[in-house]
């Protein structure tokens, strides 16, 4: 059985003061689930939310970091930075980067692979654009993406790399994949990499879903057979909300 993991994905929101307050709210609403709950924050809260995750079931992740371990890359951060301060998770290849930052499928793929070699586990969204969904080619995209995105990938790292499928009409707008569509595509990813790594592999990666996700659409869609938890935006800034979607059963 494929536990269920939650993340927030906070984007660029909460001042560190603002994420302490969270966490202190927040700790004691999760401390009895089951699944794995994640924190991806702005670069200036890790640290403090990293000290005041201490003794809870809370882990931190990063939002983006740079393929590139050191260097002349001003205003970037390494994967071997986020690990030195114990970060575990960081999001990669996030619609919003590939949109507004010129991340593109190689840049994903290098990120990736240094994530791994410093000891991160990446969070890597793939997803379709509405005009894509309305002709018809979301598969084509998505395993497109998730193909490009794995490039050299040992089948080994799979078990440290999570997948969040999240269609980009629905990031932001209220408009979520119906349960349905949503487990659909999250299957045919999964059989992208039964074909690539076998089915041993693919049975065990956990694929998340994303996309408005809120406490009243959390259950239907992660008792789905194939979602495996959430990745949260919006509704991840609120101690109380974010923690109904985590105790969604
Ligand atoms: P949303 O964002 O839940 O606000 O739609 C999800 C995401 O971008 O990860």
């Amino acid at each position: 059985m494929r536990k269920k993991v939650i993340a927030g994905n906070w984007k660029m929101n909460m001042l560190p003061n603002e994420a302490i307050d969270f966490i202190d709210q927040f700790a004691p609403l999760v401390k009895n689930t089951e699944n794995e709950v994640i924190l991806c924050v702005p670069y200036t809260d890790l640290f403090y939310a990293l000290l005041h995750v201490q003794g809870t079931n809370i882990k931190i992740g990063a939002q983006n970091m740079h393929w590139e371990e050191s260097g002349a890359y001003t205003g970037e951060v390494s994967g071997k930075m986020l690990k030195s301060i114990g970060v575990e998770y960081v999001i990669i290849g996030h619609s919003e980067r590939r949109q507004y930052f010129a991340e593109t499928d190689e840049t994903v793929n290098k990120k990736i692979k240094s994530a791994l070699s410093n000891g991160l586990k990446p969070i890597v969204c793939v997803g379709e654009t509405l005009e894509q969904r309305e002709q018809g080619i979301t598969k084509n995209i998505i395993t497109d993406q998730v193909e490009k995105a794995l490039e050299e990938i040992s089948a080994e790292s799979l078990k440290d790399i999570i997948i969040a499928y999240e269609p980009i009409w629905a990031i932001g707008t209220g408009k979520t994949a119906t349960k349905e569509d949503a487990n659909e595509t999250i299957k045919q990813i999964r059989e992208k990499i039964a074909e690539k790594y076998g089915q041993n592999v693919a049975d065990g990666v956990i694929i998340q879903y994303g996309g408005s996700v809120k406490s009243s659409n959390a259950k239907e869609l992660f008792e789905m057979s194939d979602i495996d938890g959430g990745l949260v935006g919006g509704a991840s800034l609120k101690p109380d909300e974010f923690s109904k979607i985590v105790n969604y059963k």
